[in-house]
């Protein structure tokens, strides 16, 4: 199959593709997504399938505005609403009691479903063209950095379907945020939207899975998110995350010629032997989730074997940041403020 890469003005043959049962490369704001239409378990079985995805992972089903809520979900907490009205469209994803409509593939047999409105005009476009729930994981096959734009989704996903709609590069670069809304607000994935904004909005503190706190996902508890026990986000060379104020020179101690380092652009002088990819300056935590997958997947075209990388502070943005690098190194984490 040769995958092509379409424009805008060829959204129609994006939705006839969906309607007819084909998967299709969507941009959205956070990263591209693998889509299928959402109502149909021939095609969403394809996804998982075509990405290598464990079964036990459900998807999230994208919708063209709030309303369509009521289409797929029942027993809708009012909080649903205030969250819509300040985040959607936009990096939220809720998780809700779905109606018997959806198929079983979709939620994984699960009886709730994860729910988002893409803030990017080519992807609202082509779900209203379809006028169908789009499901979509990110669009890189299982395991892999997510793909930020067209290129990178092409790298995986070359000869494996029709198309890949080009909307640029995500403003956000970093998934949704996913927040369970059935009772006390629980957040199961920190993505584009802070824990922080979350509260502010709903003027109450959410909890947070026990797993997403560091080093816990494997030892302590199942993550909520069945997604979130995978391996996730990984370049082909090893990845060792260095946390702490001195980062830049004990990496310049331990890294040898050759190596792979990922960090701030106030230090990338100091790794001259090294193969570099800057993420945007200390505080930028925006930049920073614009191209902490783009750094990642870089490493795939060298032959670098080990790479080191800072970590921003756990702060906004930039906690969304710091667990793709974490998940990136399957938690081998260097803390220099723990073992000074
Ligand atoms: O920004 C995003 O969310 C992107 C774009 C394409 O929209 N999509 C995305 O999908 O990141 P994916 O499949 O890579 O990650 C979805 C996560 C997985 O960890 C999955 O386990 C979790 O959402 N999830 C989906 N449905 C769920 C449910 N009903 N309950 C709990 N977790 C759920
Ligand atoms: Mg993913």
């Amino acid at each position: 199959m040769n995958t092509e890469i379409l424009t805008e003005n060829e959204i129609p043959t994006i939705a006839s593709l969906l309607k007819h049962g084909e998967l299709v490369g969507l941009p959205t704001e956070t990263v591209y997504g693998l889509a299928a239409n959402g109502l149909d378990a021939k095609a969403v079985q394809k996804i998982f399938s075509t990405k290598g995805r464990p079964a036990d992972n459900p998807l999230i089903l994208h919708l063209g505005d709030a309303t369509w809520i009521t289409r797929y979900c029942k027993n809708i907490p009012p909080a649903v609403w205030t969250l819509t009205e300040h985040f959607w469209p936009g990096p939220l994803t809720l998780i809700l009691d779905c109606q018997d409509t959806i198929p079983d593939i979709v939620t994984a047999g699960l009886s709730t479903v994860g729910v988002r409105c893409p803030n990017h005009k080519l992807a609202l476009k082509t779900i209203l063209e379809a006028n169908l729930p789009l499901a979509a994981p990110s669009g890189n096959l299982s395991g892999k950095p997510s793909p930020t734009s067209a290129i990178a989704m092409l790298e995986d996903m070359n000869g494996k379907i029709p198309a890949i709609l080009d909307g640029g590069p995500c403003d956000i670069g970093v998934e949704s945020t996913i927040l369970d809304v059935r009772n006390t607000p629980t957040l199961l994935r920190i993505g584009g939207i802070s824990q922080q904004d979350l509260e502010s909005v709903l003027k109450q503190k959410i909890k947070i899975d026990p797993a997403l706190e560091k080093n816990n996902s494997e030892i302590h508890s199942k993550p909520l998110a069945p997604g979130m026990k995978y391996r996730h986000y990984a370049p082909e060379a090893s990845v060792t995350v260095v946390q702490g104020k001195n980062s830049p020179q004990w990496i310049l101690e331990h890294a040898e010629k050759g190596d792979g380092v990922i960090c701030f652009d106030e230090y990338i002088s100091y790794f001259p032997h090294c193969v570099t990819q800057s993420l945007g300056r200390e505080k930028d935590f925006t930049t920073q989730a614009q191209s902490v997958f783009s750094s990642l997947r870089y490493f795939n075209q060298t032959t670098v074997q080990k790479i080191w990388s800072q970590c921003p502070i756990n702060e906004g943005l930039g906690q969304a940041v710091a667990q793709r690098l974490e998940k990136a190194a399957s938690y081998q984490i260097i803390n220099l403020e723990d073992n000074p």
